[in-house]
């Protein structure tokens, strides 16, 4: 019995030599230490032996069985460092390098110049609102003074989606729908895209955007407006900007008036530095950039307020031409066409 247990001993020593993986080990124990491993079925026979083996086999039994338990643990461990230091040198990672960086991102001119001028007129007081951008005729023209057969529709080429459904050709409809749903006081701005029926080209765009804005209390004056507008173009454009109202016809407002600024480009002057005539403004020194007016009574009766007892004034200008001034931009279409060559001048 000694020299079979002693036998069983070699045996697994070389066994224990020819593991190479965990999975070696495992297979090693279940053959010898297993519930019917050869080792455990010796010792579980130690019982039937005669009484003078039994404390020898049995002592021989426990230290062989000590012995491979322990050298099973010992070359796991051992295995697993070897694994962590292989990994520690092939996945270095050198933090030192420096990174890569990207190319950073930013708005668009338009944007840009659209968060501006909300910026501004919010800090005046004034609420951002939002309208359809698939109008019906009724806000689009009708409420706004604009009757169905009347001349002044001719003033916008525009696109019908069906009988009685226009691509809005202004933000000011939306004048209509935030008095129809609340009374006055009421300092409104509308920023949004409009559509117009034009052959693009340097100057036009079948899509551009404008800002809207209106107020409507009690004894609203012109001055209320000329104050609001002057404010606005001097932190638009610098505070040397002057203004200049001209008087003009709108059917949603009486008077009506088109707002000019001082030239950005030759502060007026009519010329450069140099001598050259100006031709951003074309040498008269100043700049259309939006229409105004005191809203007209029939656009109050239309939304059920009493011309008699509230008056109100109205702006809209156009975006893209604010862009175009500020930053000397000569072809609208640039704005659309996404030619980083252009958007990373910004
Ligand atoms: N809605 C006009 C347009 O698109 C612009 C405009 C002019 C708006 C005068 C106004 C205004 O509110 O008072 O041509």
């Amino acid at each position: 019995m000694k020299a079979s247990l002693e036998a069983l001993g070699a045996e697994i020593q070389a066994a224990l030599a020819g593991c190479r993986t965990d999975d070696d080990l495992e297979r090693l124990r279940v053959e010898y230490l297993g519930r019917k491993g050869r080792l455990t079925e010796i010792m579980r026979g130690v019982g039937a032996l005669p009484p003078e083996e039994r404390p020898v086999i049995g002592e021989l039994a426990n230290q062989l069985k000590r012995h491979v338990d322990q050298r099973i643990v010992v070359l796991r461990e051992h295995w697993e460092s070897e694994r962590r230091a292989r990994a520690l040198t092939n996945e270095k990672i050198d933090v030192t390098l420096p990174g890569r960086t990207l190319p950073r991102g930013h708005s668009h001119p338009l944007t840009t110049v659209l968060d501006e001028a909300i910026g501004i007129l919010v800090g005046l007081g004034f609420s951002v609102y939002e309208g359809p951008h698939i109008e019906d005729e009724h806000h689009n023209f009708t409420a706004l003074n604009i009757p169905a057969d009347h001349p002044a529709r001719d003033m916008h080429d525009t696109f019908f989606v069906d009988q009685s459904h226009v691509l809005r050709t202004h933000t000011s409809p939306v004048q209509i729908r935030v008095m129809e749903n609340q009374e006055p006081p009421i300092a409104a701005i509308v920023p949004g895209p409009v559509y117009r029926h034009e052959v693009e080209s340097v100057k036009n765009s079948a899509m551009f955007h404008q800002i809207e804005g209106f107020l409507v209390d009690r004894r609203v004056t012109f001055g209320d407006l000329k104050g609001v507008l002057a404010l606005f173009v001097q932190r638009m454009f610098g505070d040397d900007t002057r203004v200049r109202f001209r008087p003009s016809f709108f059917p949603f407002t009486e008077p009506s008036a088109e707002v000019d600024i001082s030239c950005v480009i030759c502060r007026g002057a009519r010329q450069l530095p140099t001598g050259e005539p100006c031709r951003v403004c074309k040498s008269t020194g100043w700049l259309e950039i939006l229409g105004s007016g005191l809203i007209h009574p029939e656009v109050f009766r239309a939304v059920g307020y009493d011309p008699e007892a509230v008056s109100g004034f109205a702006f809209g200008m156009g975006v893209e031409r604010m862009a175009m001034l500020k930053y000397g931009i000569t072809d609208i279409r640039l704005f659309y066409q996404n030619d980083h060559r252009f958007l990373r001048q910004f």
